[in-house]
């Protein structure tokens, strides 16, 4: 794993961007793997502006999502297709047609899964995965527990991961107990994982993923099986898990 330390938030935005704009060069129909939460807002400005400034074309890209909350249609404020269109998609040259992310609202999740999973192999696999990390340790919404599952799945929200989004929500009670997400198998399938954090908050869980054990207590540890995974971190976190 290829760890990066930088000043601060900022500094990782603009990385990760470059990072992506350097694939889309490359590959201008590159599928891009793409999360939520407040981590990746940095990096979605930034690629927006270099959109704007013609830097970057998203007329051919296309892009997967790790998750999204069961029972929120997606003119929902709260659902992240909502977000994703909020903070990228409606700003950039992209064909809505081209972003695809679960419906929490299919009847039958488990088919929903299953055709996820079928649809990211059939664009040829995702060539970035853009990753942030839960206090815990999650990835997308793959809680700690005893178990992980590979495919795309439904799963319970861990207590924490619900107080954590409860910001995002009028209340706690509104936040979904459960969600629909990628599993840390197709994850690992990503030609490419970059994972984001900043933050006190994140140093345990980084610290685990870059010299703990592999443990399903920390879902993110699995990244350390993955031959091209780059983890850009602030000073903050940084200092952290030099000095403990
Ligand atoms: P955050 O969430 O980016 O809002 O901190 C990350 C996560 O929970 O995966």
């Amino acid at each position: 794993m290829n760890l990066i330390i930088v000043n601060n938030y900022d500094e990782i935005s603009k990385l990760s961007a470059k990072t992506i704009k350097d694939i889309i060069t490359r590959k201008p129909n590159a599928i891009l793997g793409l999360a939520t939460g407040s981590t990746p807002v940095g990096t979605y400005k930034k690629l927006i502006e270099m959109n704007k400034n013609n830097e970057i074309d998203f007329s051919e890209i296309k892009t997967v999502n790790l998750d999204e909350y069961a029972g929120l249609n997606e003119k929902d404020t709260k659902s992240y297709r909502y977000f994703m269109n909020e903070n990228l998609f409606n700003h950039i040259n992209i064909r809505k047609e081209n972003t695809f992310i679960p419906n929490g609202l299919a009847k039958n999740i488990e088919e929903e899964a299953k055709n996820y999973d079928r649809k990211i192999d059939e664009l040829g696999g995702i060539d970035i995965q853009i990753l942030g990390i839960g206090d815990n340790g999650h990835i997308a919404f793959n809680e700690p527990g005893d178990v992980l599952i590979s495919g795309t799945h439904l799963t319970n929200l861990a207590e924490s991961t619900i107080n954590a989004n409860s910001r995002f929500f009028n209340s706690i009670e509104e936040v979904p107990k459960t969600a629909i997400t990628m599993g840390l198998g197709q994850i690992m399938k990503s030609k490419k994982i970059l994972l984001l954090a900043h933050g006190e908050n994140k140093a345990k869980a980084i610290k685990e993923v870059i010299s703990g054990k592999i443990t399903s207590k920390n879902p993110a540890t699995m990244l350390q099986m993955h031959k091209d995974v780059t983890i850009i971190v602030d000073r903050t976190i940084g200092n952290l898990i030099k000095n403990n």
